[in-house]
């Protein structure tokens, strides 16, 4: 069924056979093999991300009539794994209250918005109204809340005649309605993105919002506007406590330059966010999801299980340094993979770690050990049982001993490669994509990303998933991550140890895998 309405999209029978077919859709030069991508045109954010009856969806920032942003659309896609994706027909189009920017969708179990029935309670997005024509005037009310709701699954949506249900208070920026049930006030909150803070409202019915505080000043950093805000509950790692974490994208303002995502650890109840820690390290060491320059405005589902219990996420791969110049025609951007959060106590205090999703182990084809070595020459990690592989999944522990550099090259057959170093000098990761394939396309691309490395141990565990224009670094345990793009004109097919001294391999494992566009 899914495979069927892919081949509607695709118009063709496009991945039968092994050789890459650049012409064909989802064969393209670059085209992620691991990640949603729309199959034409511009993408940005991930919006209105629910779970409902067995079924992820996933909207986005959606340009349908070009490759680079324009009026934003919502566009539409449905998984049943996070994996593998099925792409629908736009759910919401621009009107007369302006084009559909960043938001987020609920399911309104009781039916509280009386949008649907007690026997058919509705799915409600609630978005952001950007007006082009009040902008073109000069006018500073251009941003205002919307909702949207369907009673059929998500296939087709209606907008609130009522609309917007949220005016614009005087703020110029003022979006990215983020909204979830507090049960112990019976009021859906939504967190937005005011200006270079976050407000939070309050309402029973998802239509009638007050005002309840804002946040932000003297928190974090403040480069540019903050966007995509989320405020989510979450359980401490084995304790039996709780915290709230907010996350808030800054453009920009990131580590390596551009659009980054930051987040604050505290408490919230229900009127009010109250950070852990003090301002004054809070404004000079702002904690980031993620260190590479492209994940920006990830945000959570809503309405996963309790039964599950995980806390799932995705971000948009890229930076808006460069994003509308990367070098892809048909289609631009893609999503990172989908991760698990969760907060845990180390030495940092309480801190966001992310891994890739465990649904991700089913595109597994293949897997060869790394046998336990010391390196001190550079040394391959892909066996020649592997050879050819282009979709690739590394996960490897590393002894770093005396060594003060230790170095990860993925490569291909043209010697363009991207690396990831270990830098214990400096104390910090470097991703270095200056050698990576196509560069040239924006000057911001190239500069080295960096990541603090935290504690002192010798081991350094990685976990790594290479794509076509894509590598994404988790570094032990998803305590720091580095997600970022790059343009080689041949996939990697290969990974080098090398280090100043002998370091040891004492654990390792490389996974060939399987497009999430090939047929299940
Ligand atoms: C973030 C963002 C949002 C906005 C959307 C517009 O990337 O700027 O704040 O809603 O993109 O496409």
């Amino acid at each position: 069924m899914r495979w069927r309405a892919l081949l509607a999209v695709c118009g063709s029978l496009a991945f039968a056979g092994a050789a890459s077919r650049a012409d064909e859709p989802y064969r393209e030069l670059y085209r992620p093999q691991l990640h949603f991508t729309p199959a034409t045109q511009w993408m940005n954010d991930p919006n209105g991300m629910v779970y409902l009856d067995g079924e992820y969806h996933l909207f986005y920032q959606y340009h349908p009539f070009s490759n680079r942003w324009g009026p934003m659309h919502w566009g539409h896609a449905l998984s049943r794994d996070l994996v593998h994706w099925q792409q629908l027909p736009i759910a919401l189009y621009p009107d007369p209250h302006g084009a559909i920017f960043s938001g987020s969708a609920v399911f309104d179990r009781d039916n509280t918005s009386g949008l649907g029935t007690a026997t058919r309670p509705p799915l409600v997005a609630v978005f952001a109204y950007h007006n082009h024509e009040l902008e073109r005037r000069g006018a500073t009310e251009v941003e205002s809340q919307g909702l949207a709701y369907s009673l059929d699954q998500g296939r087709s949506w209606s907008k609130y005649r009522g609309n917007p249900v949220l005016k614009n208070p005087g703020i110029r920026d003022f979006r990215d309605p983020k909204v979830f049930w507090y049960a112990p006030t019976r009021r859906w909150i939504m967190t937005l993105a005011a200006k270079d803070q976050v407000s939070f409202y309050s309402s029973r019915d998802l239509k009638d919002w007050r005002h309840e505080s804002d946040f932000g000043r003297g928190w974090g950093a403040h480069g540019g506007v903050w966007e995509c805000p989320d405020l989510i509950d979450m359980k401490v790692v084995d304790e039996s406590t709780h915290r709230f974490v907010l996350l808030s994208s800054v453009n920009p303002g990131a580590p390596n330059g551009g659009s980054g995502t930051q987040y604050f650890v505290g408490q919230f109840d229900g009127h009010r966010f109250r950070p852990e820690g003090d301002a004054q390290r809070a404004a000079t060491e702002a904690r980031w999801l993620d260190y590479g320059s492209d994940d920006y405005a990830g945000v959570t589902w809503s309405g996963v299980p309790a039964s599950d219990g995980r806390t799932l996420m995705l971000g948009w791969m890229s930076n808006w340094n460069y994003a509308q110049d990367v070098p892809t025609e048909r289609w631009r951007s893609a999503m990172t993979l989908p991760r698990e959060l969760s907060l845990h106590r180390d030495a940092r205090g309480l801190a966001l770690r992310s891994a890739p999703v465990a649904e991700l182990k089913k595109l597994r084809v293949r897997s060869v050990a790394i046998p336990a070595r010391t390196v001190d020459a550079p040394a391959e990690l892909i066996d020649t049982a592997l050879r050819g592989a282009t979709l690739l999944e590394l996960e490897v522990t590393l002894d770093l001993h005396e060594a003060t550099n230790a170095s990860l090259a993925f490569r291909n057959a043209q010697g363009e490669q991207a690396v990831l170093r270990v830098n214990r000098a400096l104390q910090r990761y470097e991703f270095d994509r200056s050698a990576s394939g196509e560069t040239g396309f924006n000057a911001a691309f190239a500069g080295l990303q960096t990541a603090p490395m935290i504690g002192n141990s010798n081991l350094v565990r990685l976990h790594v998933f290479i794509d076509h224009s894509s590598v994404e670094i988790f570094i032990n345990d998803g305590e720091t991550v580095l997600t970022a793009l790059v343009f080689p004109h041949l996939p990697y097919e290969s990974m080098v140890l090398s280090a100043d001294a002998g370091i040891e391999v004492t654990a390792g494992l490389v996974h060939e895998l399987k497009s999430i566009w090939q047929a299940q």
